[in-house]
């Protein structure tokens, strides 16, 4: 089924003004942006974003880190989005990620990873509803 999920180009990734290389790989994919806007996450945002990784110990370093700089949230839409948007991002850890992959290509480190997605369709809801608007999103 055609299906939507959420995506985060991270401040590492804007950095090096790769937002649209990382969206030709999501568009390659078989992704369509149904949404997007360049943010610069606020404490409270990021908190807010991240509440499930409350506890871990890189909890501190990850808000430092994604309002750092500039990040861009996006709605991606297409054929079993979630997993789709999963496979081409590649695992968490770079150095663990599949050739071809996004983050195999441009990350940095576990941290500065270029990229988020969503791990479940409940959660890809969840993720969408903190950030868009539903007139926000043209599908
Ligand atoms: P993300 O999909 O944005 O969800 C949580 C993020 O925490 C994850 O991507 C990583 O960037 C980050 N993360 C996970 N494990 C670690 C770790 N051991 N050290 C630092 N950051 C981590």
């Amino acid at each position: 089924a055609v299906t939507r999920t959420f995506s985060i180009i991270k401040p590492d990734a804007t950095r090096r003004n790769l937002t649209g290389a990382v969206t030709k790989m999501l568009e390659d994919a078989g992704l369509r942006v149904v949404a997007s806007k360049r943010i610069h996450m606020t404490r409270e945002q990021a908190e807010g974003f991240y509440a499930v990784h409350k506890e871990r110990p890189f909890f501190g370093e990850l808000v430092e880190f994604m309002t750092s700089g500039p990040v861009v949230v996006q709605v991606l839409e297409g054929e079993d989005a979630v997993k789709r948007n999963r496979d081409v991002m590649g695992a968490t850890n770079p150095k663990d990620a599949e050739d071809g992959t996004i983050r195999k290509t441009f990350a940095e480190s576990i941290e500065a990873n270029s990229v988020h997605g969503s791990d479940s369709e409940e959660n890809a809801r969840i993720e969408i509803d903190y950030f868009f608007k539903p007139e926000e999103i043209v599908g």
